[in-house]
């Protein structure tokens, strides 16, 4: 990068003025050396000229020169930023601003290849896990038929027993391919919002019915605290999927005889939906994240519980997609909030 900056027309400028004294002082010289020194004013008139017209040739030089050169950069440019086709102003310091547009573009560029890199090495690592979620409990069932097959076909006892292991582990991987499913409709941004007014008092209870046996399994106690119903406008199914996320969660994470309480907030335009439990809690460097895919805080519990670390991930991309927002709150062995907002109709 140049110190001083010279635009074109400068370089046109200060490049005739030289020639034009030179030849001025060439032209002295000679009629000295001529000894017609009285004519000196011709070197004047020489200087001049030859001044105006080196201006002339080249100012069109350097311009012919920019415009096919920077032009036919700019134009690279541009067919891959898909800008304007460039002008060129003389009066400006062409160089300095081609040069500055060519870097915003580099940058630019770096920018969009370190995504690229980023996107490649989650996707990697995605696969990675993916493999390792569907290997645990296919291994498990495995192991429960071969079991069966060698020691147990004749004891009815055993019979039920390992069948019934097995078919936790199937339904542990259909819930793993249900999350896949909408993980993948969601990247592939197939998963639509059909946005409809829907009681949430109303569908929020209808869940905690549906998950009645498991939280008594789990012996944590689920209810819905209201004082007037609230209509929203969102998508049933997919409130639906993100209130039994957190619900099933705060089961999973809860402790014998725990209490999970969904409360609506009314905040004017919105309502905000809270799903608090008394659980297990998260701790501060878990927080950031537990959105993140096949994120799980300890493995070995959510193992037995379960869960394939991509809930979360699916409720906050539908939350946001409904243009909500999803909060957590957590202390460590205390217990987790979760909520998020809703439009109101
Ligand atoms: N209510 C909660 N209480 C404590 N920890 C939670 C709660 N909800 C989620 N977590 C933590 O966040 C992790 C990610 O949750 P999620 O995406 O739903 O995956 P998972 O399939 O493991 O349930 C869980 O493994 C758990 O460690
Ligand atoms: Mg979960």
């Amino acid at each position: 990068m140049s110190q001083i900056e010279r635009t074109p027309k400068d370089v046109a400028r200060q490049s005739s003025i030289f020639i034009g004294v030179m030849g001025a002082l060439a032209t002295i010289t000679v009629l000295w050396l001529a000894e017609a020194f009285e004519l000196w004013a011709v070197a004047i008139v020489v200087g001049i000229l030859l001044e105006e017209i080196s201006y002339f040739v080249i100012y069109n030089a350097v311009e012919k020169f920019i415009d096919h050169r920077i032009k036919v950069l700019y134009k690279t440019i541009s067919k891959i930023k898909g800008g304007d086709e460039p002008s060129i102003n003389m009066d400006e310091d062409v160089v300095e601003t081609a040069n500055q547009d060519v870097m915003e573009w580099a940058e630019d560029q770096i920018k969009e290849i370190t995504l690229l890199r980023e996107t490649d090495s989650f996707r990697k690592d995605f696969i990675g896990n993916l493999a390792h979620e569907l290997k645990t409990p296919l291994f498990n069932i495995q192991g429960f038929i071969l079991t069966l097959l060698e020691v147990g076909l004749d004891n009815p006892e055993i019979n039920r027993k390992f069948l019934s292991k097995a078919e936790k582990n199937i339904d542990r991987m259909t819930g793993l391919l249900e999350d896949l499913d909408s993980i993948s409709k969601i990247e592939s941004g197939v998963m639509t919002i059909d946005p409809e007014p829907v009681n949430i008092v109303e569908l929020s209870n209808d869940i905690v019915d549906n998950l009645e046996r498991k939280a008594k399994d789990a012996n944590v106690n689920l209810k819905v605290r209201y004082t007037e119903d609230f209509i929203v406008l969102c998508d049933p199914q997919k409130i639906e999927q993100v209130l039994s996320n957190l619900l099933v969660n705060s089961i999973n994470y809860g402790k014998d005889g725990g209490k999970t309480r969904v409360r609506f907030y009314d905040m004017g335009d919105n309502i905000l939906v809270e799903v608090a439990d008394d659980g297990i809690g998260i701790k501060e460097e878990d927080l950031l994240r537990i959105y993140e895919r096949f994120y799980r805080v300890d493995k070995s519990r959510s193992r037995h519980a379960g869960g394939s670390g991509l809930g979360l991930a699916i409720v906050k991309h539908i939350v946001e997609a409904h243009g909500g927002n999803l909060h957590v709150r957590s202390t460590f062995k205390e217990g987790t909030t979760f909520s998020f907002t809703l439009k109101k109709v």
